[in-house]
């Protein structure tokens, strides 16, 4: 059972609504898989691989929907629950969206505050705003720690280590190049305190870039709760401590007797 830091059990999650990651892929999908099981009940010719096609692409677009509407926060559930919150830390939710990390996390913060920092791209989830954001909040009876940002992750305006935990869920894979995915990797590095966790949930060729560019940390693929449509788009848990003053020179230290 989730638990509040304190040990209490937590209330159940009433009406938030986190709306649909990445809308267009499930509508396209959808419509395509529709399109093909009407043909394919017209048609004669090729009826069988047409009726294939459309079976797929529905089963795509029920895998998405699931994930993106219950799948997601049952695991963010069981994750945050593992990294042994003690009730009062500082956290931050990169590229937060409507609050389903956020809020889920906050609710395991009675005595600390959520902050979330997003640019409310409504390409990227349904009617994405601060405002739907906050509601949900409300919603969920943990409005009075939680605070949200209209913030590029690439250039956080925090100081340095004002964290004890970063999260962020399929949110840094949007950012457009390369360079800017580190960017935003290293701004999330930065914000966190040493001995901070950070969790990086995101597609899984894109965790172990994240994790090559960090140096860092453990990948763990997290089940097919998380799958955008099938396997192949599956999520990957980049889960890093940041290094005290210490662990940081013993590892360097390490890896400079190991090039030795
Ligand atoms: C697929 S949504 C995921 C939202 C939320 N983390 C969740 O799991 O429900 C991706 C989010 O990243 C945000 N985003 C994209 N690029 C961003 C950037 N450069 N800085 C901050 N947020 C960004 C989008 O606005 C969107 O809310």
């Amino acid at each position: 059972m989730s638990t509040n830091g304190d040990g209490s059990p937590l209330p159940p999650l009433h009406r938030p609504r986190y709306g649909v990651d990445a809308p267009a892929v499930p509508i396209v999908n959808g419509a395509a898989g529709v399109a093909c099981c009407l043909a394919a009940a017209r048609w004669r010719r090729g009826r069988t691989a047409t009726a294939a096609v459309g079976a797929v692409l529905l089963a795509f677009t029920g895998v998405y929907l699931h994930t993106t509407l219950r799948g997601k926060l049952r695991v963010w559930a069981r994750e945050l629950d593992r990294i042994g919150l003690k009730g009062d830390e500082q956290l931050l939710d990169l590229g937060c969206g409507r609050g389903a990390v956020l809020i889920e996390a906050a609710r395991r913060l009675p005595a600390g505050r959520a902050d979330g920092a997003d640019l409310w791209s409504g390409k990227d989830q349904s009617g994405n705003s601060a405002e739907a954001t906050l509601a949900n909040a409300a919603a969920a009876a943990v409005g009075d720690r939680v605070q949200v940002h209209t913030a590029d992750m690439t250039a956080l305006p925090f100081a340095d280590g004002s964290f004890d935990v970063v999260t962020s869920a399929l949110a840094i894979h949007n950012i457009p190049s390369h360079e800017g995915r580190c960017r935003a990797v290293d701004e999330a590095m930065r914000v966190l305190r040493p001995g901070g966790q950070l969790l990086i949930a995101d597609f899984w060729w894109m965790a172990g870039k994240y994790a090559a560019h960090i140096g860092q940390g453990t990948l763990r693929p997290l089940g097919s709760g998380y799958w955008y449509g099938g396997p192949f788009l599956g999520i990957t848990l980049l889960h890093v401590v940041k290094p005290t003053e210490g662990t940081g020179a013993q590892t360097m230290r390490r890896r400079t007797e190991g090039n030795a």
